[in-house]
């Protein structure tokens, strides 16, 4: 590998052990102002101190992020569609240059194996990628799940396979039954996605799965941001990925975070 992306992946996926926390805070590019995301910058400030890498837009990172912030950015640079319309028919909507710019360490991308535009975000990851390559940053292909497609070991494997096949330096995907055989079926480090909110006790078990099972960690947005202690989350979150934590005990530390009762209902 080229050092330049070499060492663009070592600032994201930690050299000391190989685990990554990223913070996903994209959703805004389809589905506007998600819950939790309306203020961006208040929402990121107090969670970058715990995050190894933040996932945003470039909107967000210019309006919301300071410039002397020292997590690196995976920029997302595909969209192009809404919760209104057909959400696989994405284009590339960042340029080169503008992600060098923004002095970027991987731009990120979806890819919707078996939708109606399943070739052409497929056709747009290899032209990413060969961007990528010229510049060296690496590219994170997001395999996005369709209403149609289940989140099962087989589609979740073909999507990641063909994500590295065609050159992607990492996958984020979801996580699955026998999701070792996802992980072991492809060369590339694969990253899980948190999902919809859920309890957090549910989404610190994702996160233990995610790791004993092969991953090298998460790209989580809701489970955080959306949780009563989104700091309080962020560094349960990491006391599994990078401490080897139980779940019990991860979630000893979202709950020694939590406001009291009182400051709950008034806030
Ligand atoms: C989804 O469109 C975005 O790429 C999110 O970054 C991704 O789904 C991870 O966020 P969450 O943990 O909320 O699923």
């Amino acid at each position: 590998m080229h050092w330049g992306m070499e060492n663009r992946m070592a600032r994201i996926i930690q050299p000391a052990d190989g685990r990554c926390v990223m913070l996903a805070v994209d959703h805004g590019y389809f589905l506007g102002p998600t819950s939790g995301l309306e203020q961006p910058r208040e929402t990121i400030e107090p969670l970058l101190p715990h995050a190894d890498a933040i996932m945003l837009t470039r909107g967000v990172l210019r309006n919301a992020v300071d410039a002397n912030m020292q997590a690196p950015v995976v920029l997302r640079v595909s969209g192009g569609t809404s919760i209104l319309k057909e959400l696989s028919n994405e284009d590339i909507t960042v340029s080169i240059e503008d992600a060098i710019r923004l002095n970027i360490s991987a731009m990120a991308l979806s890819i919707f194996v078996g939708s109606e535009f399943e070739k052409e975000t497929l056709v747009s990851m290899a032209k990413l990628v060969d961007e990528g390559e010229r510049y060296g940053i690496p590219v994170l292909a997001v395999t996005a799940v369709g209403k149609d497609m289940a989140r099962d070991e087989r589609y979740l494997g073909l999507a990641c396979r063909i994500a590295a096949e065609m050159g992607a330096h990492f996958v984020k995907t979801y996580y699955c039954e026998n999701f070792e055989n996802v992980v072991n079926s492809c060369p590339i480090p694969v990253i899980v996605a948190g999902g919809k909110k859920t309890p957090e006790m549910e989404a610190l078990e994702l996160t233990r799965n995610a790791v004993d099972h092969g991953a090298v960690g998460v790209d989580m947005g809701r489970n955080i941001f959306q949780s009563d202690s989104p700091a309080g989350m962020i560094q349960a979150v990491r006391a599994i990925v990078h401490g080897g934590a139980s779940v019990e005990d991860a979630y000893q530390i979202y709950e020694a975070s939590r406001p009291s009762g009182t400051e709950r209902a008034a806030g």
